[in-house]
């Protein structure tokens, strides 16, 4: 079973499209028929290389079977999507960001002039993107950029580079083969275009070519759900990968635009800085984003940690009461992170989450957040994005308590 699934992976990658577009069968890519043991193994080679790859950025690679990482069983197939509790890393791949890895790719930043800064004001997580999966995380905020000599898609936020060889493309890959091991479950990928990275980095045509590509690969189009501007049920999206796009293809013709399934968050309608964001994401049925992102609290110049702390929690919670009390089909996406850069002293995305020790006795948003989600019990609060998810270790526990199951999945067994 193992040894097929992997076959498969490292067959769809290399498969030509013409042979899809005939209707050949995806799960038999060779002309002629079956594999023998030796193309398998090399399969199976091939997909652990990429995974390799890609461990940088995804994690190194287990496959773990327990109650957190397949919670989705719980749930029935005819669950519709935006009725679910769905818990989110902001900015997930930014986990592994330390003195160490910045200074171990300082020869590569160095060729784009890009100078030294704290490694605090860019990670947002501590655990990868494999363990984040695996105890429950099923939305993940990605962004990406041209590599310093624009050449592959990688993984930035802001100038902090978060590794210069693992490929968006690579990390998708760690995506699939998680799916192949965990069919219950539904994953949304958040894909957003980092500004501030190098000095001429843009999000350019090429950049945009090279996003459509990686995104409509044989694989991508094997695993990412191909619907459209439609969100459905849980059973639609067991096993595949939703697209959120918060990135527009303007560089390039319509056709790409068109092309790409997924929902559209245009970066246009995504109102920057902002606690209560309505963003019609299909003007054909009138489909409906509801959005917090106030990622950095407009206080008076120079506040405190723990006044942040409050302005942040505070549009956290309003709307997190929004989404439990209004538009029960339509979808609620609030970001529990933030910061404050710009503020004297610095206020980091770990002060935000956590707090700074005695200066801020009830902790940061996270804590707080966890007597505010006791009263949410039987609520649909939609997507919540967190920083530094794990801490306090109640936090995500208590997430994924809030909606119990309700029912059979309706379908005969299989996961
Ligand atoms: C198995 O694969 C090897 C290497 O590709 C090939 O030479 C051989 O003919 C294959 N055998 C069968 C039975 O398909
Ligand atoms: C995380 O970063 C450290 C320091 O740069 C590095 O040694 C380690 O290999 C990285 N982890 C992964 C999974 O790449
Ligand atoms: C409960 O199940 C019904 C279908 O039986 C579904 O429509 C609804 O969305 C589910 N709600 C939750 C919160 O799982
Ligand atoms: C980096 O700085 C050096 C010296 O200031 C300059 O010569 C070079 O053009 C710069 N490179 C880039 C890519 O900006
Ligand atoms: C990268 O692309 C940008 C925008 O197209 C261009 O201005 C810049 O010179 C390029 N840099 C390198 C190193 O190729
Ligand atoms: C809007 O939703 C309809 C129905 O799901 C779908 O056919 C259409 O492609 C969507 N439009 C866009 C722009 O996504
Ligand atoms: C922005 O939202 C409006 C409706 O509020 C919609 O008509 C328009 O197409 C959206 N723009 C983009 C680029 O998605
Ligand atoms: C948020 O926006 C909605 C409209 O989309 C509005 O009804 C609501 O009052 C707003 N909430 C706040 C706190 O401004
Ligand atoms: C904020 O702090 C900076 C640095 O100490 C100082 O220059 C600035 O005047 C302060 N701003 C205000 C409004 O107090
Ligand atoms: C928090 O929200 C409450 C009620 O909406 C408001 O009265 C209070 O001023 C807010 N506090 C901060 C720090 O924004
Ligand atoms: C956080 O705590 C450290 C150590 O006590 C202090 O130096 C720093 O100024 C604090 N930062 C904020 C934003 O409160």
């Amino acid at each position: 079973m193992a040894v097929v699934t992997l076959l498969t992976l490292t067959a769809l990658a290399t498969l030509a499209e013409p042979a899809l577009a005939s209707g050949a069968p995806w799960h038999h890519p060779y002309p002629g028929g079956s594999s023998n043991c030796s193309s398998s193994a090399l399969a199976e080679f091939a997909l652990g290389k990429v995974l390799n790859d890609g461990a940088p950025v995804f994690g190194v690679y287990a496959d773990v079977q327990d109650t957190t990482s397949t919670w989705m069983k719980a749930y029935a197939d005819n669950t519709l999507i935006v009725h679910m509790n769905l818990p989110g890393t902001h900015d997930a791949d930014t986990w592994n960001y330390s003195t160490a890895t910045q200074q171990s790719l300082d020869h590569v930043t160095q060729l784009a002039n890009i100078t030294e800064y704290n490694v605090a004001a860019y990670r947002c997580q501590d655990l990868s993107m494999l363990t984040m999966l695996n105890d429950g995380i099923r939305v993940f905020d990605l962004r990406y950029a041209f590599d310093v000599t624009n050449t592959t898609l990688v993984f930035w936020h802001g100038p902090g580079l978060v590794s210069e060889t693992a490929t968006v493309d690579d990390v998708l890959y760690g995506f699939y083969r998680w799916l192949d091991d965990h069919p219950s479950e539904a994953l949304f990928l958040s894909f957003q275009y980092e500004g501030s990275t190098t000095p001429y980095g843009r999000n350019d045509a090429g950049v945009q070519l090279q996003l459509f590509n990686t995104l409509t690969t044989p694989a991508a189009r094997q695993y990412f759900l191909q619907t459209t501007g439609s969100i459905g049920t849980l059973g639609e999206a067991r096993g595949k990968i939703t697209l959120l796009k918060r990135f527009d293809e303007d560089m390039l013709p319509a056709y790409y635009t068109n092309a790409l399934p997924g929902i559209h968050f245009s970066p246009l309608n995504w109102t920057d800085n902002s606690p209560n964001i309505t963003l019609v994401y299909n003007s054909s049925t009138g489909g409906t984003a509801y959005i917090e992102d106030y990622y950095q609290p407009l206080t008076p110049a120079n506040s405190t940690a723990e006044e942040n702390i409050e302005w942040k929690l505070n549009a956290t919670e309003a709307h997190i009461t929004m989404a439990a009390t209004t538009h029960p089909n339509e979808l609620f996406w609030s970001f529990a992170s933030s910061t404050n850069l710009v503020n004297n002293p610095p206020i980091t995305p770990a002060i935000q989450a956590l707090g700074n020790g005695s200066l801020t006795p009830g902790g940061g948003v996270n804590q707080r957040l966890v007597p505010f989600l006791e009263g949410m019990k039987g609520k649909r609060l939609g997507i919540v994005m967190f920083d530094f998810y794990e801490q306090p270790a109640e936090l995500l526990p208590l997430f994924l308590s809030l909606l119990p199951a309700n029912g059979s999945r309706g379908v005969a067994g299989g996961y």
